[in-house]
C-alpha cells in the first residue's frame, strides 16, 4: 500500500525563485534564507519520495476571476513552469502521476468533497519555488508531483476546518493506494505577509511561531481559527496559510489517532522580499 512518511511546509516568494534563479543565493540578503533548506538536500536522501502530492495556490496566472475553483486536482501526466510576466522560470517541468492523481480525485470524491479536475495547466511560483528551495538546481525533479491548487487569492476561501478535513480524506485515499510507494505532502505559501493596501509590509513573528507551534501540537484546535483571524493577524496574504492544514490532515495523527509526528526540521527568517518565511518538515512516527 502507499505510505505517507512526511509533510513538508513552505513559503512560495516570487523573489526567492527569481534569486535563485539569477544565482544570487550566496549574497547576504539571501543567504540566510536559502540556508534554511540546506537541511533539506541531506534529508531527501534518506527520505526520498516517489510522489509529491503538492498544496499550492495560484496566483491569478492559470486561473482568473473567469474561473475560481476552490479544490482543483491536477490529473494531467505533465504540467510546464508558467510566464508569469517575466518568462518562464529555467526549472523542469513537472511530471505529474495521472493513475494516482484520478485515484485520489476518485476516493475524496466519493468522500464528499467536491473537486475541480484540471489536465492541462502551467503551475507558477506557487508550486515551483517550493521545490527550488528543496531540491536545489536540478536537471529534473526528483519525485511525480500531484499539484492541488486552493483558491485563497479571491474571498470567500475555504475554512480552515474544511482544508484539515479535505487533508485528512486525501490521506485516507492515498493509504488506500494499492502501490508500495513513499508519498509526501507538501503545503506551501505564507507566512504573514501583505502585499497591498495601507497594511502593505505587515510581518508578525509571534503569530508566525505560534501559529508553528499550533500546526505541529494542536492541528484541530488550530483549524478552527476563523479566516479573518489569519487576516487580521498575519496580512491579507497570510490566508496563504490555511493550505497548510490540508497538509497536516493527511499526517497519520490526525488520520487515524495516534502519536504526534516528529519534527525533522523548522526554520523562520524574516524578511524575505515582503514575506516572513516559514519552513517545517514533519515526518510520521513508525
Ligand atoms: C510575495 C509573496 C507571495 O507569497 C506571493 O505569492 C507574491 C509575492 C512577496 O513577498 O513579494
Ligand atoms: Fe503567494
Amino acid at each position: 500500500m502507499a505510505r505517507i512518511t512526511a509533510s513538508v511546509y513552505t513559503s512560495h516568494i516570487p523573489a526567492v525563485g527569481a534569486a535563485f534563479d539569477l544565482g544570487r543565493t550566496k549574497e547576504d540578503y539571501w543567504k540566510p534564507v536559502f540556508a534554511g533548506y540546506d537541511f533539506d538536500k541531506q534529508w531527501m536522501k534518506t527520505h526520498k519520495p516517489d510522489v509529491i502530492f503538492l498544496v499550492y495556490n495560484d496566483h491569478a496566472t492559470a486561473f482568473s476571476l473567469q474561473m475560481i475553483p476552490t479544490f482543483a486536482i491536477m490529473t494531467g501526466p505533465e504540467f510546464n513552469p508558467a510566464d508569469e510576466g517575466y518568462g518562464a522560470r529555467p526549472v523542469p517541468k513537472v511530471i505529474g502521476d495521472p493513475e494516482l492523481a484520478s485515484y485520489i480525485a476518485s476516493a475524496v470524491i466519493q468522500q464528499d468533497f467536491d473537486l475541480t479536475m484540471v489536465n492541462e495547466i502551467d503551475v507558477d511560483h506557487g508550486l515551483t519555488v517550493p521545490l527550488s528551495c528543496v531540491f536545489g538546481e536540478v536537471k529534473e525533479w526528483p519525485a511525480k508531483i500531484i499539484p492541488f491548487a486552493v483558491n485563497v487569492v479571491q474571498h470567500p476561501v475555504p475554512s480552515g476546518a474544511r482544508c484539515l478535513a479535505l487533508g485528512r480524506a486525501i490521506g485516507k485515499a492515498i493509504m488506500s493506494y494499492p502501490e508500495d510507494i513513499n508519498v509526501h505532502i507538501w503545503g506551501t505559501g505564507g507566512m504573514s505577509h501583505q502585499l497591498q493596501g495601507p497594511r502593505a509590509g505587515l510581518i508578525n513573528k509571534e503569530w508566525d511561531n505560534a501559529f508553528l507551534d499550533r500546526l505541529i501540537d494542536d492541528p484541530k484546535g488550530l483549524s478552527q481559527m476563523p479566516n479573518i483571524d489569519y487576516v487580521r493577524e498575519a496580512g491579507s496574504e497570510g490566508i496563504e496559510l490555511v493550505m497548510w492544514l490540508i497538509a497536516r490532515g493527511a499526517m497519520a495523527d490526525v488520520v487515524a489517532g495516534g502519536p504526534k509526528p516528529k519534527v525533522a526540521h523548522r526554520f523562520y527568517h524574516v524578511p524575505a522580499s515582503n514575506t516572513a518565511v516559514g519552513h517545517l518538515i514533519l515526518e510520521n512516527a513508525g
